[in-house]
């Protein structure tokens, strides 16, 4: 419970988001259905502060951090600068961090991002801008740290300070352990924070091992605080930050004690907030159909009892009489719910021909379905749904597979090598092999992929997804490279989504005219490929709603390779026998380039058909200690209405 009166700052975002206080809750925060929404709102109160200083004739002093979740609020900056004639002359920046050592021109760099994302559009005097300098000698760093600190203290402090969350609990760079009243100093990043940083870096070899960074007691000085959180990969850090005990193994609980801070969340990253997670264990709630299967099984999880085994004393005993009292027995809501799981489980994906389908999580009719399956990157239809493409084409179905991405980043340059070498042996006249071996051999952090060596790289990907569509029976021509525009920037950073990208899908879906839509509804990948190329299908379905063939048309959502639907979330669960369990991985073994180490692993150091199996077989447990029947392994989808 946050124990005080809530500030005028607080308040005004009350309206637009979710804004609800439980006793759980130390830290004030509101939940957004879209951080664009909320980015958007939080930029509003950066103007609306620019120019009340301004008006005062005073600077407005803003700490600025970087990072992914800022973006959305800096190009919102942009635009005011430019259609609402927003001005930065008055605006002075602190940047929270910069990795230490580190050159300004490095594309890695933080000075890059800001210049990249917001200083080189707008109006701010070069003079104002203040970012930690990685260059500074390591003589010359504990002054340079003491007078970074000064300089914020001689314009009277932070008045606004803008911050992401690590998964560590760190805010700027203070790493656990970092003292409450801490300054700028320079800090020894964390494992998890290099791994989460490792894409941006090519790998986390390239990641450097410390940082210049503001201190907790720097940013708690600041008059207001507000920090963004988006996605599930934050979700349990932010749970700790706003429910925990204060700690310094958790950096960020030091806000509880500020009395001017907001947490602007999306629903993701939420979504282990107790009041958002389990919200009948604080407040009275409307018992929807969705919510009694989720307690139920939360309920079943926590007792360790399948469900038909729940008594009304584990109702009671857990939080749970308000539900009790609605239905009365707890054995009739018991058969519901697991009335309700059973019905999920099929194994004809595709639909059972000349069967009953009511309780179906597919219609049987048309019998012989056109499908297609959309793969982000050329790996994820196998990693994520490999047992049940297999039994769509084993049905008889026409499936269809489209490669949104080329995944070119994401072959290392020593695979590139080794091919351009073995093409220089067929073809010794060859240049463009032998500009492929030189780039390859000399390349250094800085450069970027050419589009001969992006062209190299694509194609192995290509082949090595014909490899695993021919294994599983699909003729070529069945197999789609959209290579959309987005991803080709040779960089981690993708360019925007355009109507190019989203022609090149609207165009393979009305070609095909789908009864069936599979897609990667996998949010949690590092660098957001997944999320990009899942609102380029959002987008088409929109613009695709109204013809008469999409009303045939249903879309099942997958995950797999980061993480995997909550059970009470699974509308179709597909069951493996071993068999195909080993059938998926061989599928899998095709993609040698993701093998051995990849490029972009996450923070799971396992291979993918090894996460792929573990998830499959925790699902099959997870259903079974439902009390459910016993399964190898289960692929499971949750339905996306358009
Ligand atoms: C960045 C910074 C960090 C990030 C945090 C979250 O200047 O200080 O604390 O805010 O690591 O990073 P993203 O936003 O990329 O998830």
């Amino acid at each position: 419970m946050i124990n005080r009166e809530m500030t005028r700052d607080e308040i005004s975002y009350k309206e637009a988001g979710k804004f609800e206080e439980t006793r759980c809750e130390k830290i004030h925060n509101v939940i957004f259905d879209s951080s664009v929404e909320a980015s958007i709102l939080v930029a509003r109160e950066i103007a609306n502060l620019i120019q009340t200083k301004e008006e005062l004739n005073e600077p407005c002093v803003l700490g600025l951090a970087t990072g992914s979740s800022p973006i959305k609020v800096y190009e919102e900056l942009v635009r005011m600068h430019y259609e609402e004639k927003l001005s930065f002359k008055n605006v002075v920046t602190f940047n929270l961090d910069e990795y230490y050592p580190m050159d300004k021109e490095n594309i890695q760099s933080y000075f890059h991002f800001m210049h990249d994302h917001l200083f080189n559009y707008v109006d701010i005097l070069p003079e104002n801008i203040n970012i930690p300098d990685g260059g500074a000698s390591s003589q010359e760093l504990l002054q340079y740290c003491i007078d970074y600190e000064m300089k914020i203290k001689s314009y009277g402090g932070l008045d606004f300070q803008l911050l992401g969350i690590g998964r560590t609990g760190h805010i700027g760079f203070n790493e656990p352990g970092s003292h409450i009243n801490s300054g700028t100093r320079s800090i020894t990043l964390d494992h998890i924070t290099r791994i989460d940083a490792a894409s941006s870096f090519l790998g986390i070899d390239n990641v450097p091992r410390k940082a210049i960074t503001m201190g907790i007691g720097t940013v708690r000085r600041a008059k207001r605080i507000v920090l963004l959180a988006w996605g599930i990969s934050k979700a349990e850090i932010v749970k700790d930050t706003i429910e925990g005990e204060k700690s310094s193994q958790v950096p960020a609980t030091y806000l509880q004690e500020h009395n001017n801070t907001t947490f602007i969340l999306d629903r993701d990253a939420s979504s282990e907030l107790t009041r958002v997670k389990t919200p009948w264990l604080v407040k009275s709630c409307f018992w929807s159909d969705d919510l009694k299967l989720k307690a139920v099984v939360w309920l079943s999880e926590l007792t360790k009892k399948p469900i038909l085994k729940l008594t009304d004393k584990d109702y009671n005993n857990n939080g749970m009489s308000g539900l009790l009292a609605e239905v009365g027995i707890a054995y009739h809501l018991n058969i519901k719910m697991f009335n309700k799981l059973q019905h999920s489980i099929t194994g004809w994906p595709g639909g059972k021909p000349d069967s009953e389908d009511t309780n179906r999580p597919e219609r049987s009719l048309p019998a012989k379905k056109r499908i297609i399956i959309f793969s982000p990157h050329p790996d994820d239809d196998v990693i994520s749904m490999g047992g049940t493409f297999d039994r769509l084409v084993e049905h008889g179905h026409e499936v269809h597979v489209a490669y949104q991405t080329s995944g070119n980043l994401a072959v290392s340059n020593e695979e590139c090598l080794k091919f351009a070498e073995v093409s220089e042996i067929l073809n010794p006249a060859s240049t463009s092999s032998s500009t492929i071996i030189q780039f390859s051999k000399n390349k250094s952090k800085n450069d970027i992929d050419p589009v001969e060596v992006r062209k190299l790289k694509g194609g192995i990907r290509r082949s090595e997804s014909l490899g695993a569509t021919r294994y599983l029976g699909l003729p070529d021509e069945n197999v789609h490279f959209l290579d959309l525009p987005f991803y080709e920037t040779g960089t981690v950073k993708k360019g925007k989504l355009t109507d190019t990208d989203i022609k090149i899908m609207c165009d393979l879906i009305e070609d095909i005219k789908p009864h069936q839509i599979y897609a990667a509804g996998d949010l949690a990948d590092p660098h957001g490929t997944h999320k990009v190329c899942l609102d380029s299908l959002f987008e088409s379905l929109k613009q695709l709603k109204s013809k008469k063939f999409m009303d045939d048309c249903w879309v099942w959502l997958y995950r797999g390779a980061w993480h995997e639907w909550e059970s009470w979330q699974i509308e179709m669960a597909v069951p493996m026998s071993p068999d195909q369990v080993l059938k998926k991985r061989h599928a899998i073994f095709y993609h040698q380039s993701q093998k051995d180490g990849v490029m972009f692993q996450g923070d799971d150091s396992r291979e993918f058909w090894v996460r792929a199996e573990d998830r499959n077989r925790a699902t099959a447990i997870k259903y079974n200690d439902l009390g459910l029947a016993e399964y190898a392994a289960i692929e499971a989808f949750k339905r996306y209405f358009f």
